[in-house]
């Protein structure tokens, strides 16, 4: 069964590790993860940005893909089905589809705005038992077409969304989707104290979780940080697998590749990536 996030999140904060994100792009990759977060014993959150859910046929065949794999792969660890980066109208479509976290991303409305959506969006949640993830300050890179500029948050307006009653608060820090460039300055550990600072016990969200370095990981962690967003690296492990599959020419039988077989690497690429972040987060035996 599908839970919220809230009390994974609660838990991570309290034992001072980080929940990871891992996004999903199609049944192989939900699987390798769900697989690898039994095999951890650690909770874990699936993301689904909303490019991926049109890719995957929308949100209901995401949810009941996910239920499924849930029951048949015997999985008990707790998993949040979470949509990642939503609009305010992608949030009533999983609302309404069955999923069970959202992650409202007002960051480019004005804060005011931002402050009424997630206002209405904290009732709707809490009467159906989802928790809410919100951002204050854009994260950088790109993230299904939309480029962000990575400015960090105010932690004064972070205490605002806080306090408004979400279950996680996404607040940039210099973290940038994709790979950090040759010239990133790093994380901006002074925001990030001073905004847990002023929400208390507010579970922080790190995005980008591709690439930055170990120790900024667990420093991260150590200040506040409870849940971890990690896409690319799962992307770059499959691609390379894949490829690795293909150049090895296991084409043998002139029928071109059994779809099976040639994804199965890369199935196994992932496993290995979230176990590696599961150990670094601190998240294992944690379920
Ligand atoms: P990366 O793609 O950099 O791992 O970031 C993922 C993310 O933050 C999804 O919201």
């Amino acid at each position: 069964m599908l839970v919220s996030a809230k009390e994974m999140l609660t838990k991570a904060k309290q034992g001072k590790y980080a929940v990871g994100q891992f996004n999903i792009n199609n049944l192989e990759w939900t699987k390798a993860i769900l697989l690898t977060a039994q095999e951890c014993n650690s909770p874990v959150i699936l993301g689904v940005s909303e490019g991926a859910g049109k890719y995957m046929c929308g949100y209901k065949t995401i949810v009941g893909m996910v239920n499924g794999m849930i029951n048949e792969l015997g999985i008990t660890v707790p998993v949040a089905l979470h949509l990642d980066h939503g609009s305010y109208e992608a949030c009533y479509k999983c609302i309404d589809a069955g999923f069970s976290s959202i992650m409202f991303d007002g960051s480019h409305y004005p804060i005011e705005e931002n402050v009424a959506k997630t206002t209405e969006l904290v009732k709707v949640c809490a009467e159906r038992g989802m928790s809410l993830e919100a951002e204050v300050g854009s994260i950088g890179g790109e993230e299904d077409g939309v480029i962000g500029a990575g400015e960090c948050a105010d932690p004064d307006e972070c205490k605002m969304i806080a306090d408004l009653g979400v279950t996680m608060l996404a607040a940039g820090i210099g973290n940038i989707h994709g790979k950090y460039p040759a010239n990133w300055k790093g994380l901006s550990f002074e925001t990030l104290a001073a905004v847990q600072e002023k929400t208390g016990e507010m579970p922080l969200v790190l995005h980008g979780g591709t690439g930055i370095p170990e120790d900024m990981i667990k420093k991260a962690i150590s200040l506040g940080v409870a849940k971890i967003n990690v896409n690319t690296e799962c992307q770059l492990s499959f691609a390379a697998a894949t490829r690795k599959y293909i150049e090895e020419g296991k084409d043998l039988s002139g029928k071109g590749f059994d779809p099976r077989k040639l994804l199965a690497p890369g199935v196994e690429a992932i496993k290995a990536t979230v176990k590696e972040k599961m150990e670094l987060f601190g998240s294992v035996n944690k379920a």
